[in-house]
């Protein structure tokens, strides 16, 4: 008799302990899922061609100074295109370097006509805080009248300049002074937002204070592809928490100053979901949700409540306050392109494997397309309260076989979370023309108009007619 219990207890356990565990495992999973939906859609079944982006809304296209205005030898990128790693090897790929650029400097007039061609009637460009302050506290009319004339040549032709305070290049003298990781540089960047912003407000309504800090701070200080190339998640995270300190700071300027009630100042936001690769894999689920609180609910939640929480487990715990936080965008600026699905793996040099999925259609970055995630990304940042103008969205295609339909199926999402209630005012293409692609130099081909750096020839490529022609068939 007490062995048939015993038996049967040894059994029961057998049966209901594995049970509990594969229980609680899937209830886990579906916990993630429910806070995280894995949206996918048919497109064999979605028109793309009911789209709707009829009132108030702008089209626009986006590029950033070091990337298309040549000759940027001041900032960090200059001295990060010359610098070799330890190995000896050139940062770059290939040991490309900005250089000309598409000379942009120079040839704004005609690229302002090829930007009318495309029936746009907006351009976000950021000024070089390099040449316009040279020196510490140095400032230099010359430049500032270059940025004044493009401003006039835009309004002349009827296109709203849109200005980024910061877009990743940093003076020299900053950068070694420290640049971001520093709390009391930030003033430095507050100088230069007070002595710039009375320049221009009579000519520029919408300005946006840092391109994606999260972008920076991965690239920089994660990564470490991109100057200053450290791998420090605990500086990761304080450089963070300046940078967004830094939005905060020049929002008030901003505000603070003659004409600024009126201006609408936002903080560019990068949103790339990191999901996991495999649904079903609790690990997978656990490595990306840590890694989207990093990358994007860090600084969404800070804008929504003040708080700065910072965690990755075992590396770095950063948890700050500031309520002037709250209410500091009058838009939130979206850019995005696609999301990360992260593998885990328990080789710790590849811990955090983005693995493209198999049926996504690719990029010629690292990343495939992900239209549905543009729609999660507005609806995301809609929860802030605030009007959404995606300052960013383009495709890297070089063959330009996928530009068509990347631009088709994006608005499609876009329009979608538009449909339901998303405030969205306008939208930037990135980018006007092919330009220097950061750390991968001019391989990436974004360029609505091809360009040929030998000749500084442009030409339209054929994938983006799809975005003349949605204008047109939105304005009508
Ligand atoms: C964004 C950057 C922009 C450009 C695009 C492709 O992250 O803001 O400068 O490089 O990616």
């Amino acid at each position: 008799m007490a062995t048939n219990n015993s038996k049967r207890r040894f059994w029961f356990k057998m049966i209901t302990i594995p049970g509990a565990i594969l229980a609680l495992y899937f209830l886990l999973i579906a916990v993630f899922l429910w806070n995280n939906p894995q949206i996918k859609w048919d497109w064999d079944e979605v028109d793309v061609s009911e789209i709707d982006f009829s009132g108030d809304f702008t089209w626009g296209v986006a590029a950033a100074a070091h990337q298309v205005e040549g000759n940027n030898t001041n900032n960090q990128w200059y001295l990060w295109e010359t610098a070799k790693d330890e190995q000896g090897n050139p940062r770059i790929l290939n040991g490309q370097k900005a250089g000309m650029a598409c000379d942009h400097w120079n040839r704004y007039p005609e690229d302002i006509r090829l930007m009318k061609n495309l029936g746009v009637t907006a351009y976000r460009f950021s000024i070089e805080w390099s040449r316009i302050e040279p020196a510490e506290s140095v400032f230099d009319t010359v430049a500032i009248k270059h940025y004044l004339q493009v401003c006039d040549s835009l309004l002349y032709h009827g296109i709203k300049p849109m200005i980024t305070l910061h877009h990743f290049s940093n003076p020299i003298w900053f950068e070694k002074k420290g640049a971001f990781e520093k709390a009391e540089n930030v003033d430095d960047f507050i100088e230069f937002v007070e002595y710039v912003y009375p320049i221009f407000s009579s000519r520029v309504k919408n300005w946006c204070t840092i391109n994606e800090p999260s972008v920076y701070v991965v690239d920089g200080y994660f990564n470490g592809v991109n100057p200053p190339g450290v791998s420090d998640p605990k500086i990761a995270g304080t450089v963070l928490r300046n940078l967004l300190e830094a939005h905060v700071r020049a929002y008030q300027m901003i505000k603070s100053l003659p004409g600024g009630a009126d201006a609408s100042v936002g903080l560019v936001k990068n949103m790339t979901f990191i999901d996991p690769y495999n649904p079903l894999n609790l690990a997978d689920w656990i490595l990306s949700s840590y890694a989207n609180r990093a990358f994007n609910e860090s600084t969404l939640n800070f804008l929504e409540t003040g708080k700065f929480n910072f965690v990755m487990p075992t590396m770095v715990k950063i948890k700050e306050e500031n309520p002037l936080a709250v209410g500091s965008t009058d838009f939130i600026g979206l850019n995005y392109y696609s999301h990360y699905t992260l593998k885990f793996g328990f080789d710790l040099d590849n811990a955090f494997e983005n693995r493209p999925l198999a049926h996504e259609i690719p990029t010629d970055m690292e990343y495939s397309q992900y239209p549905e995630g543009f729609y999660r990304a507005a609806k995301r940042v809609a929860k802030l309260g605030v009007p959404v103008i995606v300052t960013e969205n383009g495709i890297a295609d070089a063959s330009d076989q996928y530009r068509d339909l990347f631009i088709r199926r994006y608005l499609y999402a876009l329009s979608k979370a538009r449909e339901e209630g998303v405030d969205i005012r306008g939208y930037y293409y990135w980018s006007l023309m092919d330009n220097f692609e950061w750390s991968s130099g001019y391989d990436m081909k974004f360029g609505l108009y091809e360009n040929n750096f030998e000749t500084q020839k442009r030409r339209l490529r054929g994938g983006a007619e799809a975005f003349r022609e949605i204008i047109i068939q939105c304005a009508n």
